[in-house]
């Protein structure tokens, strides 16, 4: 028989997440009531955000509900549907948690084409993480031809992304990665011009040496230490975006530099969330499934077994133990 396996928040971290703040629990399958829909979930998608919403703070994200189902987003197949905008056999891509089955009314769930590329994409460069990365670098960075692109997270969801669409734009590439694998991937797969390792003992030396140029769009997706780096590097007028913290998740401080800095260099720096701008989700992935189409996008996964792991593999993706997208491939 059946059963859907569920992931709990069970309590909230003091520290650093840990399996322990989670519980296993089997449950029967849902049956969907009148206009809702039955989702058997393929893959579950892992994001930084989540370490955010384990904490009882005011964030962009509400806090994660003790004893409830892990939110987060899913891909799957329709089992059952009382809603006509879906049937049994379509792949869905929605918002389904860490579960095996969930039930929806529809509104947070939309069809996608699963036969075009692996179903999984859509919970990476063809979903969220994409979305994120074109809207940073299309509507706050807006690189020029011949302009210098600084990306955090290289190779992650987002920033492999971001690398691909501002060489795609004509820009000078430059990524920031842990570690020479994930270096050599930048540059042979991504089309980096370089790509510099954070953990290198010279890596000021080393990021210096791979911006002769300076930096006139900084896609920030980590901060600490290589942040104040780049942001040394600055040019007059550039423009940094700032897509995301993750080195300070986990409770590490983050500090601006001296003020003055803006003065000078008249740079702009801006926050966003992509979940504001929805708006611009169907013409972003539109544009992501062309370039996929035509080969000129590509993406990298690490990939999990089993839902009992998805807590382990949060705490990984928190670590930086993921070479691209994080997924849990659900049995
Ligand atoms: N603003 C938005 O709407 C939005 C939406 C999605 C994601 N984000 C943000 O975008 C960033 C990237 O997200 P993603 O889903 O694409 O994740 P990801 O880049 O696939 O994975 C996270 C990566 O961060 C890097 N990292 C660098 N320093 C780290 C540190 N001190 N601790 C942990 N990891 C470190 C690691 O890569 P290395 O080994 O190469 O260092 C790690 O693999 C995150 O900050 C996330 O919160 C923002």
């Amino acid at each position: 028989m059946a059963s859907n396996l569920q992931v709990l928040l069970d309590r909230r971290p003091t520290d650093k997440v840990s399996p322990a703040n989670f519980r296993v629990v089997e449950t029967p399958v849902p049956t969907p009531g009148p206009g809702e829909v039955l989702v058997r979930h393929s893959f579950l998608s892992l994001d930084p955000y989540m370490r955010g919403r384990l904490n009882d703070a005011k964030s962009y994200a509400k806090p994660q509900e003790i004893g409830a189902v892990m939110g987060g987003g899913t891909v799957g197949i329709v089992e059952a549907s009382n809603n006509p905008r879906f049937h049994p056999g379509d792949a869905v891509v929605g918002m389904g948690g860490w579960q095996r089955y969930s039930v929806s009314d529809g509104a947070m769930l939309r069809t996608v084409d699963a036969k075009a590329v692996p179903i999984q994409a859509y919970l990476g460069a063809l979903g969220m993480p994409g979305v994120t990365a074109w809207y940073g670098l299309n509507r706050i960075i807006e690189p020029k031809a011949g302009e210098t692109v600084l990306v955090s997270a290289a190779t992650g969801a987002v920033g492999s992304v971001v690398g691909q669409l501002a060489k795609l734009a004509g820009a000078r590439t430059v990524g920031i990665a842990g570690g020479p694998d994930k270096c050599a991937y930048a540059v042979k797969e991504l089309g980096y011009d370089a790509c510099v390792d954070h953990k290198s003992p010279s890596f000021a030396d080393e990021l210096k040496a791979a911006l002769p140029n300076g930096i006139d769009g900084l896609f920030e997706n980590v901060g600490g230490e290589p942040f104040r780096q780049a942001l040394d590097r600055l040019n007059d007028f550039s423009r940094v975006a700032v897509c995301g913290l993750i080195a300070s998740y986990e409770g590490a401080l983050t500090a601006l530099p001296d003020m003055r800095i803006f003065l000078v260099k008249r740079f702009k720096m801006e926050g966003f969330i992509v979940s504001d701008h929805m708006d611009l989700w169907p013409k972003a992935i539109g544009e992501l499934a062309s370039l996929a189409a035509a080969k000129k996008l590509t993406w990298r996964e690490t990939i999990r077994d089993g839902l009992e792991n998805t807590p382990q593999a949060l705490i990984d993706l928190l670590q930086g133990q993921n070479f691209g997208k994080m997924l849990v491939k659900v049995d």
